[in-house]
């Protein structure tokens, strides 16, 4: 294989589709920003549009404002723009809450109404968000329901007719992997297994067709790949023909069909407003559109073939410029079977990546060892890639990690 420079990927640059998608974000000069999986830049447009929400729409128009400026319905806004992205329906999404407290009232609902199997099935390497919730879910319902943990290959082979509920994290938030999201669905819908999707790590960086794939449940963030600011609520999508059966658990009143009846008995609202619960975070969710709005005429398939491609070079590199330096790609090398990142091990990753941060290429660390890049079309250059691996190989040969204060844990990696 031929030598990859730096006018490589240059060109690369100039051939891409979505070069002009760049601009729509404040991206501060001389970084390289490689965590947009855990925190996506801001939007040009968030500024003015969360300062008219705090200074015209709260200060002036006060409390009309939930009318008038259709406060209400900005968690059903934020889905319907959401909706493309992930193959839904607009009336199938809704957002409010974080991604762990979304998790809980879709779990919690579906064991209470079922009575089939006593396991509950998850993926060792799961997030450990989905895994506390279901462990804390387990002590409510009183210890009848076990949590059953595979490794990633091994989930398809624990569901089976034990099996009440599957909680799954399409895209591993460690290594980038990615389960078989079609197969899986199917398995379960043919066992009648109620299945929960995490999408925190896929939406709005994998092609997703919930529609097409029959999925029933899933739930996902808005501060990732979505964009839409630092603690963004995340949403819920629950299938059109699974919302009559619904029954909620966590019965706020925003999951009523009449709230501002104030009715004494609780009735469910019949459409995805039922997965609401109380008063919606209204300034975050005007945040969230904003990030939405980044995807703007964009679509999945021309975010995948980049995203790919991004990848793709960044394993190129690392095998090209990085193989003497003790670091080992985690992430599958099969495109089918692999997000929107790459992850790399070494013993001394945490004083790398702080190294790395510390000239201006901002990827993240997780422990033990893990060097997480995160790979977001929207605004990644290939020549921004180029640079980053540079970093990397100058790094590892002259030991300009190697420093005291490269070693200083913070308290978010
Ligand atoms: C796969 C996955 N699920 C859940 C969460 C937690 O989301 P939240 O903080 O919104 O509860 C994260 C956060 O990084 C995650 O990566």
């Amino acid at each position: 294989m031929s030598t990859i420079d730096r006018a490589h990927c240059e060109s690369r640059d100039l051939d891409d589709p979505l070069r002009h998608c760049r601009d729509r974000f404040s991206l501060p000069n001389g970084i390289v920003y490689l965590d947009g999986n855990s925190l996506g830049p801001l939007p040009k447009t968030a500024p003015e549009a969360v300062s008219r929400c705090v200074s015209a729409e709260w200060g002036d128009g006060l409390i009309s404002s939930w009318n008038d400026a259709r406060w209400i319905d900005l968690p059903a806004r934020a889905g319907n723009l959401l909706a493309p992205l992930i193959g839904a329906r607009p009336d199938e999404i809704v957002f409010g809450d974080s991604t762990s407290v979304s998790l809980f009232k879709l779990a919690a609902a579906l064991l209470a109404s079922s009575s089939r199997g006593k396991n509950i099935v998850s993926e060792t390497g799961n997030f450990p968000t989905d895994i506390y919730i279901l462990e804390g879910l387990i002590r409510l319902l009183g210890g009848r329901h076990d949590l059953v943990r595979a490794d990633m290959g091994d989930v398809e082979a624990a569901i089976d007719d034990e099996t009440a509920l599957v909680v799954l994290t399409h895209v591993n938030y460690r290594s980038g992997a990615m389960h078989p999201m079609a197969r899986i669905t199917e398995k379960c819908r043919s066992m009648g297994i109620p299945l929960i999707w995490d999408l925190c790590h896929s939406a709005g960086a994998v092609p997703l067709d919930l529609q097409g794939d029959g999925i029933e449940y899933a739930i996902g963030c808005g501060y990732k790949y979505l964009n839409g600011g630092p603690g963004a609520p995340a949403f819920t999508y629950i299938r059109t023909s699974s919302q009559p059966a619904f029954d909620p658990v966590l019965t706020g009143w925003f999951s009523h069909a009449r709230p501002f009846k104030f009715e004494p008995d609780y009735d469910p609202h019949q459409s995805i407003a039922k997965a609401q619960v109380g008063t919606p975070p209204v300034i975050a969710l005007t945040g969230m559109v904003e990030g939405l709005k980044t995807f703007d005429d964009v679509d999945q398939n021309t975010i995948r073939t980049k995203s790919l491609a991004l990848s793709d070079l960044f394993m190129a590199l690392v095998d090209q410029e990085l193989s003497e330096h003790g670091f080992e790609i985690v992430t599958p090398r099969n495109a089918d079977n692999r997000g929107s990142q790459v992850s790399l091990v070494h013993t001394q990753g945490y004083a790398i990546m702080q190294y790395l941060i510390a000239k201006g290429f901002v990827g993240d660390y997780r422990e033990p060892g893990l060097l997480r890049f995160g790979l977001t079309p929207l605004y990644l250059r290939f020549a921004d890639i180029w640079d980053c691996i540079a970093c990397m190989r100058d790094a590892m040969e002259t030991g300009a990690w190697d420093r005291p204060e490269f070693g200083e844990r913070k308290t978010v990696t």
